[in-house]
């Protein structure tokens, strides 16, 4: 599942205590497993290597340019959303190959990142509207370049397991062109001269717990390129996008062997250079954000942990009602490791919320969980918080935003300092 293991009852990221972390940077803090991350990229690859798929990572899961550069070193490409996501990369690696395989999604690319897009030469634009491949196709004029783009399409399929904050090719989203007007669409732009309109693009929303959905919104892609193939259009790329699920509790989800052993016989010998875009799979469970217990508070019956973390820090509770496994990083004397489930109880548990301090009453990271009796001091690990994690961190209350740090074997480094309360007014000092 990942490298994150509890050692003569103490929590180890690979081979460091995570406590010796806290113990020089304070917490809060994310700890990333570089071995996790590998592994996690390497099933994915290996699962679908009959495809000889491009994996491009979504950027937007886990930024962190170091994250990035490992990713690179291992073939990867990118998944990116903004200018902001364009310059992680660009940092990251200046591999002209590399950003030969990084796809830009989203439905309201701005003009300046189309122009940046298109100078460091991205492989492709993945298009949600008419009037944005219109519009790239005049940017790419304006500079006298060209460049290629897929037709994101809306399949209309969706995993009633996946949150509705979270599903996206269903009908009535915002993303991508309904898959009956794909023909029409490719009528009118299949033959511009600054954008090739070869390829077609999936993203049916993340996390999708089974491979079904993907078969379904594959099975329909695959019917819109026979017929475009039919109407005379060269389509040489289909894109499956990503949602791979990630064990937010042990055996949650599919293992990347059980997407592929569906998806591969679907585009086998189609004539197709497929794309993925995972981000979960490969980055929820290399990442646990560590927090210490600040109060033991007793309030109408109920128990209350009240930690240095926040939603700030880990939005995905108070957003989604995301449920993060929580544990402390220190077992009491004697007692085995927990099992990886939000209901696991710990003998002699006790029912308590794990609560941050900023004010609203969603700043609720864990309720109702057994655990161990929790004291002032006590670190606590909330598991599976590597993607969407940091990323979504927030200043919010003035809190400055929490270190980063990547653990490869038996060393660490810090790979994105805490933030300081001057970075909080750096942008709003008065010049000069
Ligand atoms: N490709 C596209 C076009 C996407 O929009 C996304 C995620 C991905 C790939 C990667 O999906 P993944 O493999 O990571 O599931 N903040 C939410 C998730 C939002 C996902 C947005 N798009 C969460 O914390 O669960």
């Amino acid at each position: 599942m990942d490298h994150f293991d509890y050692k003569d009852g103490r929590l180890h990221c690979e081979d460091v205590p995570v406590e010796a972390i806290v113990s020089q940077l304070g917490s809060p803090v994310y700890v990333y497993s570089r071995q996790t991350l590998v592994d996690h990229y390497r099933r994915l690859a290996d699962a679908f290597a009959p495809l000889q798929p491009t994996i491009c990572y979504a950027v937007k899961t886990l930024g962190n340019i170091h994250v990035l550069k490992l990713l690179a070193e291992q073939g990867s490409g990118f998944d990116i959303v903004s200018l902001g996501e364009l310059a992680r990369v660009l940092h990251a690696t200046h591999d002209p190959s590399v950003i030969g395989r990084v796809v830009f999604a989203g439905v309201g690319k701005t003009d300046a990142e189309i122009l940046e897009a298109i100078s460091a030469g991205i492989g492709m634009f993945n298009v949600e509207s008419e009037e944005e491949f219109e519009n790239i196709s005049r940017l790419a004029a304006r500079i006298g370049r060209t460049t290629r783009a897929a037709l994101r399409v809306n399949p209309d399929v969706f995993d009633k397991q996946t949150h509705r904050y979270t599903t996206t090719g269903k009908k009535g989203t915002k993303f991508g062109v309904d898959i009956d007007r794909a023909p029409a669409f490719f009528a009118a732009h299949g033959t511009d001269e600054q954008v090739a309109l070869d390829a077609v693009h999936l993203h049916i929303g993340s996390p999708i717990y089974s491979a079904e959905p993907y078969v379904e919104a594959i099975t329909r892609a695959l019917e819109l390129i026979d017929r475009l193939r039919v109407d005379g259009h060269a389509i040489n790329a289909l894109n499956i996008g990503g949602g791979f699920a990630a064990d937010y509790e042990e055996g949650k989800s599919p293992a990347a062997a059980d997407y592929a052993e569906k998806i591969v016989p679907l585009l086998q010998d189609r004539g197709l250079d497929v794309l993925i875009e995972p981000g979960r799979h490969i980055a929820c469970n290399a990442g646990v954000l560590l927090t210490k217990v600040l109060y033991d508070k007793q309030s109408a019956g109920k128990r209350f942990a009240i930690v240095d973390a926040a939603m700030t820090d880990l939005l995905r509770p108070a957003l989604y009602e995301a449920e993060h496994v929580v544990y402390p990083a220190t077992l009491p004397d004697g007692e085995q490791p927990p099992v990886r489930k939000v209901d696991y109880k710990p003998p002699g548990g006790q029912l308590v919320d794990i609560v941050g301090g900023v004010c609203e009453t969603t700043d609720t990271l864990a309720a109702g969980r057994c655990l161990p009796e929790l004291h002032r001091g006590d670190l606590l690990a909330i598991f599976s918080a590597g993607a969407y994690g940091f990323v979504m961190a927030s200043q919010y209350n003035a809190r400055p935003r929490p270190a980063e740090v990547l653990v490869s074997g038996g060393d660490w480094r810090v790979i994105r300092r805490r933030e300081t309360t001057d970075d909080l007014i750096a942008h709003e000092r008065a010049e000069g």
